[in-house]
């Protein structure tokens, strides 16, 4: 059977220069990052392969607000136990600081976990280098405190209950964990380059209110000798101002993070930020878990990389954080969950049993089936059909 000629390649493939791709304009503009870089040029990246320059202002020559000739005398925002004071500092300056967000044994287990991790893992092997330092990622493996801090439970950080009001507050009940893993900041190493961690989104800026959030963990005190995370506050409101695919104009200076041990930094997922440059003799950690709406695909596949043991200890609240609780618009599996609220614990969109089966070898999938289907095929202990039954058996108990 012929195919009509306008569904051949080469029909297609003459038809579709480029100047007339769908939406092409906006999607391909390439901002805001195009005017970024070229209104702020010492916003660009350093060279990895040349040695790292200072004296010629740059992003990452600079120093904490409170000596920083443009800001020191502006009111940044300071580490506060006072949540009405972090909103106020999230809306104006894109970050807040979490005062004691962590104990000192709480900070204490967190730093150790994570350095002693990235040493094993370079005995390994498996360590995973970045141009500033060590990633530790995945750290929901890695020591039983890390799933807490998913959880955001009082026993590992003790300001667990102020991030989830804020997080809740700005994502939405049902928000998921994205990721959560140590950024290493490395003697010698370089810095990062400045970029807004819902950069994927790009070029839409969501005007009204951020659709990633940041909480991160910094378990030892950071400033702008070790690499204190460089920031430009007040950053996020330029791209709200600029708009969806619109274009930004001058930004005022960097300045590293200042904090002590035990501070949690919460950040919108539009602020300008990037690991700094240490200059210590000692690395430097701190660990980011950013989270996301619930329908988003996340940083991590936690699906997969979940290890069966964490897992089976999972509450259901950690479940529906690793985006194992499906809903109607996200991760659905062979359609189970469709329909169900997405809330902690409802059966109707419980999908670990999928993972528990195949970590099994024994996930059954639907596949080809008619009404002359063998009596072996009807009858396969379909995972599918083994939820269902289940989420109705659960639904009937209550
Ligand atoms: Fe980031």
């Amino acid at each position: 059977m012929k195919v009509p000629k306008e569904f051949t390649k080469k029909y297609v493939e003459s038809n579709s220069p480029k100047e007339v791709h769908l939406f092409r304009d906006f999607l391909r503009s390439g901002e805001p990052y195009k005017s970024l870089f070229k209104n702020n040029p010492w916003l660009i990246p350093p060279d990895y392969k040349k040695p790292l320059q200072f004296g010629t202002g740059m992003y990452w020559d600079t120093t904490v607000a409170r000596k920083h000739d443009y800001w020191k005398d502006i009111g940044l925002p300071q580490a506060t136990k006072d949540i009405k004071q972090m909103r106020e500092d999230i809306k104006e300056w894109g970050y807040c600081l979490i005062e004691e967000a962590m104990s000192k044994r709480q900070y204490k287990n967190f730093e150790e976990r994570v350095l002693n991790q990235g040493e094993g893992e370079k005995l390994a092997g498996v360590e995973q280098p970045t141009p500033s330092g060590q990633y530790v990622n995945t750290l929901i493996n890695k020591g039983d405190l890390f799933s807490k801090c998913i959880e955001q439970d009082p026993k590992v950080v003790q300001a667990g209950p102020v991030i989830e009001q804020l997080v809740d507050e700005t994502l939405g009940k049902g928000w998921i964990c994205h990721s959560f893993l140590s950024n290493g900041a490395d003697p010698g190493g370089y810095p990062q380059g400045m970029h807004m961690d819902q950069g994927p989104l790009l070029p839409w800026i969501t005007e009204e209110a951020p659709v990633l959030f940041n909480t991160m963990f910094i378990p030892q005190d950071i400033d702008d000798k070790n690499g204190g995370t460089l920031i430009i506050p007040g950053s996020h409101k330029s791209f709200i101002k600029a708009g969806s695919g619109g274009e930004v104009g001058k930004l005022p200076p960097t300045v590293n993070v200042e904090a002590k041990a035990g501070t949690i930094m919460m950040f919108d997922g539009r602020l300008l930020h990037g690991t700094g440059v240490n200059k210590t003799k000692k690395r430097r950690i701190v660990a980011t878990m950013s989270n996301v709406k619930s329908w988003t695909r996340t940083q991590e596949n936690w699906i997969l990389s979940v290890a069966p043991d964490v897992l089976e200890k999972a509450s259901p609240k950690l479940l529906h954080r690793l985006g194992l609780q499906a809903l109607t618009y996200g991760s659905t599996i062979e359609g189970f969950g469709l329909g169900a609220s997405g809330r902690v614990g409802d059966p109707w969109g419980s999908i670990k049993q999928f993972r528990t089966a195949y970590d099994n070898g024994e996930y059954i999938r639907v596949r080809e089936l008619d009404k002359n289907s063998s009596e072996k095929d009807l009858k396969k202990v379909y995972t599918v059909r083994q939820a269902m039954k289940k989420a109705k058996e659960a639904k009937q108990e209550k």
